[in-house]
């Protein structure tokens, strides 16, 4: 037994598991009780023997998949979570195997390079100056940057922690003054509200912005929430 073919199974079982949902194979959902599930998935005897390889691997897959959402099942319409495509599962995979973290430089180079390029063409897109190669010359000094983040929560922690010390950089030390205040629409993310909590801004500072009708900010509106 080896990565290669412990690789494999999970593989064929992946694709399985795509190519019978696409076909309209399968429950979308199928919810057993977690106790069920823990018991059918063999979970006690993988913690006190370990062995989830080879033929168990397989027979874990199985059970694994069948009670799996199938997001590549043509009537799957919950929620707004993307059908992955098969490209960035395999990407996830050689980051797990590599696990090079981008903390530095030296512990991720092809990472932080991918990061880095992703980066500059996002930014690209909104219309900013992109971040220059460390080693040019970068002009007015004056661009974007940002870091990719897991998820949409931590993406509005992230950039609501780079605008308070943007504002307040005593803040990593004397905690947050008490004369913040955050601007959203109602209808935003929750993750919103939590992360502006989770930076002692605290709840009540957050204000509402008017939105028209397809919830877009009305810029108009916006200084009468400043004032
Ligand atoms: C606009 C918006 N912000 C943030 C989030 C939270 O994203 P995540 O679940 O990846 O943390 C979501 C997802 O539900 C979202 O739709």
């Amino acid at each position: 037994m080896s990565f290669l073919s412990d690789a494999r199974i999970v593989a064929r079982a992946l694709n399985k598991f795509q190519r019978l949902s696409a076909k309209r194979k399968g429950r979308v959902i199928s919810q057993a009780p977690i106790e069920d599930l823990v018991a059918d998935l063999g979970l006690e005897a993988f913690k006190r023997q370990g062995g989830l390889r080879g033929r168990k691997l397989s027979r874990f897959m199985d059970r694994y998949l069948a009670s799996c959402t199938r997001l590549h099942h043509p009537a799957y319409m919950a929620h707004q979570v993307a059908v992955p495509v098969y490209a960035g599962a395999l990407a996830v995979l050689v980051d797990g195997f590599t696990n090079n973290a981008m903390a530095i430089y030296e512990m991720g180079p092809a990472a932080a390079a991918v990061e880095f390029f992703v980066l500059n063409w996002m930014i690209e897109n909104v219309g900013w100056v992109p971040a220059p190669y460390p080693r040019e010359d970068s002009g007015t000094g004056v661009h974007a940057g940002g870091v990719l983040t897991h998820g949409g929560s931590l993406a509005n922690l992230t950039a609501l922690l780079a605008a308070r010390t943007s504002l307040a950089p005593d803040s990593w030390k004397k905690g947050s003054p008490g004369d913040l205040a955050v601007l959203a629409p109602a209808e935003s993310h929750y993750s919103v509200a939590r992360a502006v909590g989770l930076l002692g801004i605290g709840g009540d500072a957050l204000y509402e912005l008017e939105v028209d009708c397809r919830e877009r900010i009305v810029p108009d509106r916006i200084p009468a929430a400043f004032a």
